[in-house]
């Protein structure tokens, strides 16, 4: 993990409230998909975790949703200008315990990080299944991106205005499947651990040096206590205690 200034390289607004921002720089050390970058912005103390996109060595893209002043100050930035980060951070998806085919999970904007894992598998020569789950259709992001891997998304809608109306577990009771990726709320989460035989969990928790060193995203586990922007945010099935 070090501490740099990546350069805006693209931003660009994909979806009502969601933008997309390329950087550059050295981007060597990302290790896995799901890890996490944590930014400063000017004028606010704590940094804002966003997880990785897609990336390659002198890249990484991120997709974030507009929830508050740091992110509303994070959409305003310019194209040219510098970004300090923190990366990479977190443990990140392994890919090798999926197996031959399998189900990626995404909720709303835990769908980003999912996208990566699937460039990841595809890469391996691993074609995975993939639902993700939306209020809306106007909340819908990402089809075309999947679709260009080869892969088409099972969309759900809460609203049922696009795709199959309900929760992502609905689509999941049409699928055979032994091993789950999933990212998302929390209630989605759980669910999805109800309804999977295994997998692994991507948790989102508050934090504040997002390294390891403040404990203040600890949580237990069957295991112990674990700090999700450390030991996660990926956790595995058998160790989460909800
Ligand atoms: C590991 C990880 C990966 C994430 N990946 C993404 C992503 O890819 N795209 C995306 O849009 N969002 C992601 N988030 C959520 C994102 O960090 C929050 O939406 C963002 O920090 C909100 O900041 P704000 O200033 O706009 O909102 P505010 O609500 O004003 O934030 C106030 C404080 O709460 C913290 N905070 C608020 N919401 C969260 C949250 N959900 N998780 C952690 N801290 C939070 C902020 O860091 C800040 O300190 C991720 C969170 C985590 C923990
Ligand atoms: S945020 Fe400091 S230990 Fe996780």
């Amino acid at each position: 993990m070090k501490r740099q200034l990546l350069k805006i390289d693209h931003l660009k607004k994909i979806q009502n409230g969601i933008f997309a921002m390329t950087l550059t720089g050295d981007c060597s050390e990302i290790s896995a998909p799901g890890q996490f970058i944590n930014i400063k912005l000017d004028g606010f103390y704590l940094r804002r975790p966003i997880s990785i996109y897609s990336y390659g060595p002198d890249f990484l893209t991120i997709i974030f949703k507009v929830v508050g002043e740091g992110t509303k100050a994070l959409s305003e930035m310019q194209k040219g200008g510098l970004l300090d980060v923190l990366m990479p951070l977190g443990n990140g998806f392994d890919t090798a315990k999926g197996g031959k085919q399998p189900l990626l999970v995404g909720g709303g904007i835990g769908v980003p990080p999912l996208y990566g894992l699937a460039e990841s598998l595809v890469d391996q020569g691993v074609i995975p299944k993939v639902i993700t789950g939306f209020n809306g259709r106007e909340d819908i992001i990402l089809t075309k991106e999947f679709q260009v891997l080869g892969i088409e998304p099972i969309i759900t809608t809460v609203d049922g205005s696009m795709g199959i109306k309900g929760f992502v577990t609905d689509a999941m009771k049409e699928i055979n499947f032994d091993y789950v990726y999933t990212c998302g709320p929390e209630p989605m989460l759980k669910a999805v651990y109800d309804t999977s035989p295994d997998g692994q969990f991507s948790f989102e928790a508050r934090m504040a040096c997002g390294f390891g060193a403040c404990m203040g995203c600890t949580c237990e586990t069957k295991y112990g206590y674990k700090r999700i922007c450390k030991d996660g945010p990926v956790l595995y099935k058998e160790e989460i205690k909800w």
